[in-house]
């Protein structure tokens, strides 16, 4: 039996919000990119001709501030950035079609392309502005780069917009004793010309073009409420000194990096495109254009792409994607992610310690087609791929697989339960729907049921009770042929799920999953060696990888570019907990470098009674010649902990966020190794 192709052959261009070239992959990223490359990768297996884009998002002042702390250029760090995000992305199986920059030539042609359409078309303004300066640093500051006084409530450090302390809003003029971020100067007010887009022009447009399906209808709700408020003309120059691309005829006004991101996903494909011969730009891109472009992006980021970019698009002759689909917030443990709690997990600490399809899985089981928040719940992430994949998915083949590869040299029998693989076949078409439509959750459940009905075949026929019984072999082998076709099913619809788990089975199998002719089952076929597929995740590793996070303290990773992370506050302790605490003043007697070990250095401290061996994670902020001698305090009474390079017999305060930045706390002149510290 050949199933016949259903649909016609689609062309479809894909995109997952570009990064931000200023820090790594975390949890929160992945669940974008994971979600995104389910959908293409099922797209792809059902045939049809689908590319997916993405790119670092390159530009800003924070990343031009992040390369002046480290000493380089911003194009030697975005591109080191580059490296280490495709690095991430590969390794947790997501495969992009292309992953450019936009810093690149194609993006720049591009954006100069657009922004002089929307000139020639009337949508751009230019006018002058006041706003805060900084003498000492000689750049304009955006409002995240102003901190001072919170004018209601009086907290100081609090940013130019609003206060993280009593949540009011207010402009960076009414902070009281402000100063810039960046240089510590107090800013003055300084005017310059600015130039925007009209977007109030394209109400109209906007108003039709949200209500076409193009939107979930949370969000469309939501983009009604705007349109209704009314929108603002969109400031899209900054001025020099900026990392991006200057403004054709503007010399010194550089492009918003909002102006160019998006921008981003074109160039990206048109890259793309230079190198295919079977993939023209303009069969994606024209107006009238039959292929399907969607983007996949966060709640965050929605006005960017359903207001901004769909006029842009519209106003310089382009086609408007047919979606841009939304996901919500990743939380760890019910909590927002947090460093002090170990759930900002790194894309790679998480390699570090587990199976990247374990997290494939998880989303997947949990993700649906709107724009709810989403929580990784540790416990119960390691419990479900537990027992649906290692209990029983897998299960399944390593049941039965021994018995075919001991008694019949590897070779599958007749498939005797047609009735039951037609109930896994034609399961196929509805969990097809669920993938297409974004219901994941729903995919995954109905791929568990019929796991639960291979299993529950699999004990009722009990194969290893029946391959002690005499002239039995026909049956074994009949049962383990049915059971392993089911599985081989099973492992098509996963696939887009678990890409390095189907590779392996098909490998095991001998065959290649394949949606459209799923219903040509493996009879009389000779299957490989079983080895075992995947490993059931152990909690320690788990453990350990909250531990290793602890240890992290990443810079900028945030989805706001000029946004410097402030940590939540963490849960309040009572004041029996605190003074459990025994900080100390400790003398460096030695410090090291660490084999192997990116941010660690090995301290020797001297505390007065006896030397501690402590690892530190300051190896981005020290040279250790510069840390011996120097008094520091520490956590004189923290359980060792065993580490991947030794025991650590206590911890270094130190603050700051993160890379060049962060000090570690010295008591005042005077103190003695051992004093205490209160
Ligand atoms: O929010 C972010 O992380 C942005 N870097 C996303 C850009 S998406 C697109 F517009 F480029
Ligand atoms: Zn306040």
């Amino acid at each position: 039996m050949t199933q016949a192709n259903a649909q016609p052959t689609r062309d479809i261009l894909v995109t997952s919000a570009l990064p931000y070239a200023n820090g790594p992959i975390h949890l929160g990223h992945l669940l974008e990119y994971i979600q995104t490359d389910i959908w293409v990768r099922f797209q792809k297996m059902r045939g049809h001709n689908c590319h997916y884009v993405c790119a670092d998002d390159a530009h800003g002042t924070a990343i031009m501030l992040r390369a002046e702390r480290e000493g380089i250029t911003p194009e030697a760090l975005i591109e080191r950035i580059n490296r280490e995000h495709q690095a991430d992305f590969s390794d947790f199986h997501i495969r992009f079609d292309n992953y450019h920059s936009t810093h690149s030539e194609e993006n720049r042609e591009l954006s100069e392309y657009i922004y002089r359409q929307l000139k020639a078309n009337g949508h751009i303004a230019v006018r002058s502005i006041t706003q805060a300066y900084d003498p000492e640093k000689n750049m304009f500051l955006a409002d995240r780069f102003i901190k001072g006084t919170c004018p209601k409530c009086k907290a100081e450090d609090q940013y130019g917009d609003n206060c993280e302390v009593c949540g009011a809003t207010y402009t960076p003029a009414e902070l009281i004793n402000p100063r810039s971020a960046v240089s510590g100067a107090t800013p003055v007010n300084r005017e310059s010309e600015h130039y925007f887009f009209k977007l109030p022009e394209f109400v109209d447009f906007l108003a039709t073009w949200t209500r076409s399906g193009t939107l979930q209808p949370q969000v469309a709700n939501k983009l009604a409420e705007w349109l209704d408020a009314g929108l603002q003309e969109w400031d899209i120059s900054r001025d020099a000194p900026y990392f991006g691309f200057e403004i054709p005829d503007a010399p010194g006004k550089y492009f918003y990096v909002w102006l160019d991101a998006p921008i981003g996903y074109l160039a990206s494909f048109k890259h793309l495109c230079n190198r295919r011969d079977d993939l023209d730009f303009q069969h994606y891109w024209r107006p009238d254009s039959t292929a399907e472009v969607y983007h996949f992006i966060g709640k965050d980021i929605i006005n960017f792409h359903a207001l901004f970019w769909p006029s842009m698009l519209h106003s310089a002759g382009f086609r408007t994607p047919s979606a841009v689909w939304a996901h919500g917030f990743v939380t760890v443990n019910g909590k927002k992610m947090s460093k002090s709690r170990g759930t900002f997990i790194m894309a790679r600490t998480y390699l570090d310690h587990l199976d990247p399809e374990y997290l494939r899985y998880y989303f997947a089981a949990k993700l649906t087609s709107n724009v709810d928040d989403m929580d990784l719940n540790l416990e119960d992430f390691t419990a479900r791929v537990n027992s649906d994949l290692v209990g029983k998915v897998v299960n399944i083949a390593s049941r039965t697989a021994g018995f075919v590869n001991k008694k019949f040299d590897g070779q599958l029998g007749e498939v005797t339960e047609t009735e039951k693989l037609a109930i896994f076949i034609k399961a196929g078409e509805e969990i097809a729907d669920h993938y297409e439509a974004r219901e994941f959750g729903k995919a995954m459940r109905r791929i568990m049921e019929l796991a639960d009905i291979a299993n529950q075949y699999v004990n009722d026929e009990q194969p290893w009770v029946v391959a002690k019984q005499a002239g039995e072999e026909a049956r074994v082998q009949a049962i383990c042929t049915n059971a392993l076709n089911m599985f081989r099913l099973l492992m098509t619809y996963l696939a887009p799920v678990l890409p390095k788990t189907a590779a392996a089975s098909q490998a095991f199998l001998a065959t290649q999953f394949d949606w459209h002719n799923r219903s040509n089952l493996l009879e009389n076929h000779r299957i490989n060696a079983f080895t075992p597929l995947m490993q059931r995740v152990d909690m320690a590793l788990v453990e350990k990888m909250l531990d290793a996070s602890k240890e992290e303290l990443p810079a900028a990773t945030t989805s706001n570019p000029t946004e410097v992370n402030v940590e939540p506050i963490a849960d309040e302790i009572d004041f029996t907990d605190f003074a459990k605490v025994d900080l100390r003043v400790a003398r460096i007697a030695k410090a090291e470098r660490v084999e192997g070990a990116d941010k660690l250095l090995r301290l020797t401290l001297d505390i007065g009674n006896g030397e501690r061996n402590v690892f530190a994670g300051i190896k981005s902020a020290y040279e250790p010649e510069q840390l011996e001698g120097r008094l520091t305090v520490m956590v004189a009474n923290l359980k060792p902990r065993k580490m991947k390079f030794g025991l650590s017999e206590g911890m270094v305060l130190a603050a700051g966020p993160g890379g060049k930045d962060i000090f570690i706390l010295s008591p005042d002149s005077g103190a003695t190794p051992g004093m205490r510290v209160m």
